[in-house]
């Protein structure tokens, strides 16, 4: 994905590339008796709730009703982008004994803090049951895996660290669309030339859209070994090369319009998205969702490329779903597990959401019915070097990432300069 001219030719070397993962065409899908008769409903909590996110838990209900017709999907979505909101609710809700029956959560260390307090139970059988050791690639199992364990199921991949750029913004400026900077550095000279253009060089939102800047700055200074070093805790966060990222961010941040630093995601990339205004925006690949829903064609209204000097690096986060030990319809929360993990279901929920499905079984005529962008991100999923997104939730445990969330806060406010927020993450990864 190094910029969108290139991205049609990477597509099709996707189809090939995925295919040599193409296992059995058991879907492990919609056939279960699972809670047929005794299920009656599932309370799924997610963070999906508005604008082209919402329009991907659609489309996965749509395959729910028709997979599991006996069981009653009750939408108890909570606004609040990468699950802001949600996950504040949740803890109080799953320490007084009154979770949902499942919840939204990533695969990786985000889970740790609530399967050590022992809120989830272990769906290893239902792996089983479904087929999906063989329908996951094993790289995703791992991440899943606690003590031999696993206590979530991955409806879906996300890529963490891509550029939106707005075509006008960047031509007005004497950019070329079709050949972003190669690193930091090179990046923010092509922001001070956005702004002498007088338009708005970059955007941001609310504090977890900016540590997922912050995130993908890192990992283009420090290179994807040495990010993971940094995430495992075998390279200090007084690095040099960790100053400098933080340094970085303090500039970018700079170029940002402040009044929209508590916003949400899709109302902050706006100005890139819909009001050519602003040149880019750092964001998710549910992003691509967005230009979709505003009929948006990349390669003319928007171009999309790898966070300068991180190309060749997929910042990954998969959204997950668990089953909490209480739950009240344990057969729906079943029912919903088998459809989220299912190739009907991820293919449906993914065409429309702007991930890629977490499963690799897919057959090259499933994999040619996808959008571009998505063909692109699988491709890359599968030749990259994978690393682990702080912001969501892969990387690092729920209370050290809400250390973090809470550190950029007072950072915005004034409360803190850059080498504080750089202290202050040190203090909350030790
Ligand atoms: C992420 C989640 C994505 C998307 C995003 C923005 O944490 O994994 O699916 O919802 O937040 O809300």
């Amino acid at each position: 994905m190094r910029r969108v001219l290139a991205v049609c030719a990477a597509a099709a070397l996707s189809v090939s590339a995925l295919t040599a993962c193409s296992g059995s065409d058991d879907q492990g899908s919609g056939s279960t008796d699972s809670g047929s008769g005794s299920a009656n409903q599932v309370n799924v909590v997610t963070w999906w709730s508005a604008g082209s996110e919402k329009k991907g838990l659609e489309a996965l209900v749509e395959v729910f009703n028709e997979q599991h017709p006996d069981t009653e999907f009750v939408n108890e979505a909570i606004s609040g982008g990468s699950g802001d909101q949600a996950k504040q609710k949740l803890q109080t809700d799953l320490a007084a004994k009154n979770p949902p029956d499942t919840y939204q959560a990533h695969a990786g260390a985000e889970l740790s803090s609530d399967i050590a307090a022992g809120y989830l139970e272990d769906v290893s059988g239902l792996y089983d049951e479904f087929k999906l050791r063989e329908a996951f690639p094993d790289s995703l199992i791992e991440r899943l895996t606690v003590d031999g364990k696993i206590y979530s199921v991955p409806s879906n991949v996300h890529r963490a660290n891509v550029v939106w750029a707005n075509v006008k913004v960047l031509e007005e400026a004497g950019l070329d669309p079709s050949t972003p900077a190669d690193s930091i550095d090179a990046w923010i000279e092509d922001m001070q030339k956005i702004k002498d253009s007088g338009k708005q060089p970059i955007t941001v939102g609310s504090t977890w859209t900016q540590l997922q800047l912050l995130e993908t700055i890192l990992i283009a200074d420090l290179g994807a070994d040495d990010y993971n070093k940094l995430m495992a805790g075998d390279l200090s966060w007084d690095d040099a090369a960790v100053t400098t990222a933080f340094k970085h961010f303090d500039t970018i941040m700079n170029m940002t319009d402040k009044g929209l630093w508590s916003q949400d995601w899709e109302p902050a990339m706006a100005g890139v998205v819909s009001e050519d205004s602003v040149a880019y925006n750092v964001m998710g690949d549910w992003a691509v969702a967005a230009f979709d829903s505003s009929s948006k064609k990349a390669g003319e209204d928007y171009v999309y490329f790898p966070v300068p000097g991180t190309a060749g690096v997929f910042d990954f986060l998969a959204d997950s779903f668990t089953k909490p030990v209480g739950a009240k319809h344990p057969e729906g929360t079943n029912d919903w597990l088998n459809t989220i993990s299912s190739k009907e279901g991820q293919i449906a929920f993914n065409k429309v959401k702007g991930s890629i499905p977490a499963r690799s079984d897919l057959t090259d005529a499933e994999i040619a019915e996808f959008p571009e962008y998505q063909q692109s991100a699988m491709k890359d999923f599968g030749t990259d070097t994978i690393v682990s997104s702080i912001a969501h939730g892969a990387a690092l445990p729920l209370p050290v990432t809400e250390k973090m969330k809470k550190a950029i806060g007072q950072y915005d406010s004034g409360a803190m300069d850059v080498a504080g927020l750089q202290q202050a993450f040190a203090d909350a990864a030790k």
